[in-house]
């Protein structure tokens, strides 16, 4: 297993830092110096150790403001390699106290996305770079010495020396700034006390948009000149009305004075809160005011949201350490929708979380190896494996959003306020939360969420009727084994029903009529209604009631659980499906589609099966696609315009010669494709790239990708090219985007992977692909970091004993990796559960076909 830590905190706790960098971008290096104010506390010891990661350093003047405020001489400075740090011996180190700590230091920028980083971007003909930095998890230490632990709180005062005739940001605002020797100094002001993995810059020729907060807090959104300024505008605004949403909603002023946040053509996650300089992946903050969709607006205010809520939860208060990272990103998870609910009423915001969070995490728990939410983490390193975002972001959501429904919102909003008075600038573990949420509620929530945070996995709830009433039982729901030791406390979230938390392994109640249980799937659990007679009731009530789109969700969803262990069969779930033909809801109809794609996923090469599913495509659809044809109106709701996408998607996937043929002929007449709807655009590109495949065709779309600087028409090309069913189109495709020098950004090449993989024309060639690519790729990505990913975009689509084979044959001898040992035993358990779930149902899908002809 991994190797375990000293944390440097104990020995050295920072106050201050003054911090200067000085960046040489012809040289791509960067000198600096740092003097560290702090506190040597601990066992007495002649040496003072710090992080750092492949800096070079010298000149090392230390001075003990304790004892005699002399300099001490330091006998050896030597760097650790395997722990990260520098270690400062001499004898005079021995007493505790007050040190001023003064390091120079060198290092290289390289392009690993962490630490200091350059991306790249073209404008006017001419090559650029924006610098920028990745400190999250623990990559301070790689830019400068210091406590690189989010313990260690402190100021930081930066100075940067960069080339003229650059816009440079940092957390705070400009506190000087001028030229000298053809150098740009900039300083800025001191930062509140906070973690080293929050502290972040950015410079280059970059511009942006602004406006003020009702607080006057200054908002500004930046990205590279070859962007529009315009494109920010959604952004912004955005950002200025969920800031004084939270700073409300938290009763908690935010501390800083302005906001940055900037779009970077390279960045390796979605996004990063760092305090008072958010930074983004392009996709995530850029839209075309022209043209851009719903589901655009949707995903760019989702990610903003989730950042501005980490500057009270995760900035302002943050963890002690990585094992509760957890706490963050589920917060942030459940926060994100929150906002968005209340800002933007007509999204119905809480169906996009039933139809994305729920449906993530419920199918990701299932397996006995996947991780508790609360894991342990010894080394920052293994936080990019260790950590399962179905787990850490969805089911953590989810957890805090069941506690949220028990409590209720006024007790939830209170506690969180009691938490950020109480812990503000300060460190937190996860006791410190419940026990606000405790004292605001007086209900013991140690009590309520510890089980659900240490226990991995999730419980089915069973109802069965019988003569004197009926019982209600909980057991682990899991796929890969029997194993039923655990229990829960399980919030019923019922008013009408007699219990309250299901404590017990089960209880029997006299009463004969049985409500819906857990109505918005708020609960991490699977509700089994075992009497067919209780479950036509339940369907009943929330197929009829235009409140209960989030129960039709969650309920479908545990029917294709239930159908996933052998409980039921998938055809219970198709046959809803049918039933919910006049569906309203779009986010209904997405775990609609959802329920198709796996059908067609179980059924794939069946000609029976996959003809049948055409069909049905169609029969559901065609009324609705009649009626909203293809053209959105200015006043429609979002709803009707996301409907109009899906009924579009679903006659193109019935192959309706009609609108396959509409398709390309929008296609043919574009005279651009920027013109095109956004929310059309893979619609229409892909069904091109399947219908009528030519050189031509995937010439004019591989251009616009080259070319393009609109990260949402690049994402819609992606996802259409790789629909492809030409094996010669994918060779060329895969050889030539994602290559050693392909043109695809490292960033991206995950998305097209899975899209690879999950074409079952193109498969083959990906995994190939793979394989020959394992070595160059884990070079690249600096071994093991977010290797894991390509083991769950691998297993997602497999389930036949061949691929299973290639899988083991390929994974197995990496199984020792620890980044990756537990990715692949999940998946193996995944594969294996798969083809076992797809031996028992091909007959019935079949018979369910066949009854449909
Ligand atoms: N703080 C995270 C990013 C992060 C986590 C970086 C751990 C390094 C280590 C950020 O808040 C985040 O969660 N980003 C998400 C996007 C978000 C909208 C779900 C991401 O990058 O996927
Ligand atoms: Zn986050």
């Amino acid at each position: 297993m991994s190797k375990s830590v000293t944390r440097l905190y104990r020995q050295f706790i920072p106050e201050n830092y003054k911090l200067t960098i000085e960046v040489n971008s012809d040289k791509i290096t960067f000198s600096g110096h740092v003097v560290i104010f702090g506190k040597k506390v601990g066992r007495p010891s002649k040496r003072l150790t710090f992080h750092q990661k492949n800096l070079k350093i010298s000149d090392t003047v230390v001075t003990n403001h304790a004892k005699d405020k002399k300099s001490i001489k330091i006998d050896r400075a030597n760097n650790h390699k395997s722990y990260d740090e520098v270690r400062l011996h001499s004898p005079d180190l021995i007493y505790p106290g007050q040190y001023e700590v003064e390091l120079s230091f060198e290092g290289k920028i390289t392009d690993n996305m962490t630490g200091l980083y350059p991306c790249y971007f073209e404008h006017e003909g001419k090559k650029k770079q924006i610098f920028a930095t990745q400190f999250e998890s623990h990559h301070a230490r790689e830019v400068f010495p210091c406590i690189d632990e989010p313990e260690a709180k402190a100021t930081f005062d930066l100075t940067l020396i960069t080339e003229p005739e650059v816009e440079v940001l940092s957390n705070t605002e400009i506190k000087s700034q001028k030229t000298d020797n053809k150098k740009l100094i900039t300083a800025f002001e001191k930062t509140p006390t906070m973690s080293s993995y929050l502290l972040a810059f950015t410079f280059g020729d970059i511009h942006g948009v602004s406006a003020k907060t009702k607080n006057n807090i200054l908002v500004k959104s930046w990205a590279s000149v070859a962007q529009d300024k315009k494109t920010l505008k959604y952004a912004n605004d955005e950002t200025v009305v969920v800031l004084d949403f939270f700073e409300d909603y938290f009763d908690t002023p935010f501390p800083l004075k302005k906001l940055d946040q900037i779009a970077l053509p390279d960045f390796e996650s979605g996004a990063m809160e760092n305090w008072g300089l958010i930074t983004y992946r392009e996709i995530a903050l850029l839209t075309d005011p022209d043209n851009r969709s719903v589901p655009t607006e949707q995903y760019v205010s989702m990610v903003i949201a989730h950042e501005i809520s980490h500057q009270w939860f995760g900035n302002l208060v943050t963890m002690k350490w990585w094992d509760d990272l957890w706490l963050n990103e589920s917060f942030a998870s459940l926060m994100e929708h929150l906002v968005l609910d209340k800002l933007h009423p007509d999204w119905h915001q809480w169906e996009q979380y039933a139809s994305v969070d729920i449906i993530s995490s419920s199918n990701r728990d299932l397996y006995s190896d996947v991780q508790p939410v609360g894991t342990i983490v010894k080394h920052p390193d293994e936080i990019s494996t260790l950590f399962d975002p179905a787990i850490v972001y969805a089911k953590g959501g989810r957890l805090l959003k069941m506690m949220r429904e028990y409590i209720g919102d006024s007790a939830f909003r209170e506690g969180l306020k009691n938490y950020f008075k109480v812990h503000a600038y300060k460190n937190t573990v996860r006791d410190d939360l419940w026990t606000e949420m405790s004292k605001s509620s007086g209900k013991d929530i140690n009590a309520l969420m510890t089980p659900w945070l240490e226990q991995s996995g999730m419980p089915v709830v069973k109802i069965t009727k019988d003569t004197s009433g009926h019982t209600i039982t909980q057991s682990r729901f899991l796929l890969d084994k029997n194993e039923d030791c655990k229990l829960w406390p399980i919030p019923l979230l019922s008013s009408e029903y007699g219990i309250d938390v299901l404590i017990k392994k089960s209880e029997h109640l006299t009463s004969a009529k049985i409500p819906l249980i857990n109505p918005n799937g708020s609960g991490h659990y699977i509700v089994h209604y075992a009497d067919d007679k209780n479950l036509a009731e339940i369907i009943k009530k929330v197929k009829n009631d235009p409140n209960l789109s989030e129960s039709r969700i969650n309920l479908l969803n545990d029917l294709m659980l239930l159908a996933r262990r052998g409980d039921d069969s998938i055809v219970d779930a198709l046959k809803l499906v049918q039933e919910l033909d006049d569906e309203p809801r779009d986010a209904v109809w997405s775990i609609m589609g959802r329920v198709l794609g796996l059908s067609a996923n179980l059924g794939e090469f069946n000609e029976i099966i996959e003809d049948g599913l055409r069909k049905l495509r169609y029969s559901l659809a065609h009324k609705n696609y009649q009626k909203l044809g293809w053209n959105d109106k200015e006043t429609e709701d979002p709803n009707t315009k996301m409907l109009r996408a899906t009924m579009i998607g679903l006659m193109l996937g019935s192959e309706d010669n009609l609108a396959v043929a509409k398709a390309k002929e929008i296609f043919k007449y574009a005279k651009t494709l920027e013109e095109i709807p956004s929310d059309r655009r893979v619609l229409v590109f892909s069904t091109v790239v399947k219908f009528a495949d030519n050189e031509k065709v995937i010439d004019v779309l591989v251009d616009k990708y080259k070319t393009s600087v609109d990260p949402d028409l690049q994402s819609s090309i992606s996802g259409s090219l790789s629909a492809t069913r030409s094996e010669k189109t994918a060779k060329r495709l895969i050889a030539e985007a994602l290559g050693k020098d392909g043109f695809v950004r490292m960033q991206d090449i995950f998305r097209w992977y899975a899209y690879f993989m999950r074409n079952k024309h193109t498969r083959e060639l990906a995994w190939e692909w793979l394989v020959t690519s394992w070595d160059r790729l884990e070079k690249q990505f600096g071994g093991g970091k977010s290797m894991d990913s390509f083991v769950t975009y691998s297993s997602g689509p497999l389930q036949t004993k061949e691929w299973f084979k290639k899988f083991n044959t390929f994974f197995e001898p990496k199984i020792n990796d620890f980044s990756l040992t537990r990715g692949i035993n999940v998946a193996k358990a995944e594969i294996q559960a798969r083809i076992e779930w797809r031996d028992r149902e091909l007959k019935n899908l079949e018979k369910f076909f066949i009854s449909l002809q």
